[in-house]
């Protein structure tokens, strides 16, 4: 046991989470989830997740965005936050050209039902170079599927529902290699099931009371999945815990 005290002032937050090595994923690409809690483990309040994040966790969310090569979250996710595709500043931009990414990562849309409104942000205000993707299965609805082909990049990753590894092995021959899962806690539990999640950047707000929702719905019958803490920050009450997936073989007791 040891005390974890106040130490250094950390210059600029978003840093850390830039200096880790993603390069050698243990699957097809280097997922990392980030997500925000209450101290409950709540995943949202009243349905949303605004009044979760705080001041600093606001600003690392967007921030950490320029970090990935795209931008992966489940269908719920949209209908109740409204995405709108990834903006960065051209500076930013810049910086990821530099790293030999694109310039702006594309937002991909996890749904088997293709329920979504086709004209809304995330489809329609998607710049050309990063044109958002839909990954759903073959099963889905082949009208809707047709409409989907307007606006979307469509994927089929799966029979009678998104496998997600047929999803992330696609996002990888697209040339996305580092993949950040902004959520929700079903798509993201689908993730830790088929132990796909590499990363997990946990923001805890120091609030409780919110939606009977953690962080992570897995699905029934998922065993345990293990993560080393990493690294940890603290601003306003704010902690921000970056953990890593453990292996079997690097367990103590594995
Ligand atoms: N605390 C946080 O950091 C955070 C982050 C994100 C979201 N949230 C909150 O979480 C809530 C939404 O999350 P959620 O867990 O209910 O939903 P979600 O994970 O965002 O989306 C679930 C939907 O994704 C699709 N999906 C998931 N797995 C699939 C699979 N294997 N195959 C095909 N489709 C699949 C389905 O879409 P279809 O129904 O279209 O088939 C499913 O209904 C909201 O309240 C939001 O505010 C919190």
């Amino acid at each position: 046991m040891e005390l974890l005290e106040h130490g250094a002032p950390v210059p600029d937050p978003l840093q850390p989470y830039l200096e880790v090595d993603r390069s050698r994923p243990r699957h097809e690409c280097w997922v990392m989830g980030h997500m925000v809690a209450g101290l409950d483990g709540t995943a949202a309040i009243a349905g949303r997740v605004g009044a979760l994040s705080t001041p600093p966790d606001q600003s690392l969310f967007r921030r950490m965005r320029q970090i990935a090569d795209v931008v992966l979250i489940g269908a719920e996710t949209v209908r109740r936050e409204g995405y709108a595709p990834i903006r960065l500043s051209e500076e930013t931009r810049e910086q990821r050209r530099l790293r030999g990414q694109t310039p702006t990562p594309p937002v991909a849309v996890v749904t088997r039902s293709l329920d979504l409104d086709l004209a809304a942000s995330v489809f329609a205000d998607a710049p050309e170079d990063a044109r958002t993707l839909l990954i759903t299965c073959a099963a889905a609805d082949p009208q809707r599927l047709e409409a989907a082909h307007e606006v979307a990049t469509v994927v089929i990753a799966g029979q009678e529902r998104v496998d997600p590894a047929a999803a992330l092995q696609a996002l990888a021959e697209r040339g996305h290699a580092v993949v950040l899962c902004e959520g929700g806690p079903r798509w993201l539990g689908e993730l830790v099931a088929a132990d796909r999640l590499d990363e997990l950047c946990l923001t805890l707000s120091p609030l409780m009371g919110g939606d009977l929702l953690p962080v992570s719905v897995t699905p029934p019958g998922a065993g345990l999945s293990h993560f080393t803490l990493r690294s940890t920050m603290v601003e306003d009450g704010t902690l921000f815990l970056r953990y890593e997936s453990l292996p079997p073989e690097r367990r103590s007791d594995g």
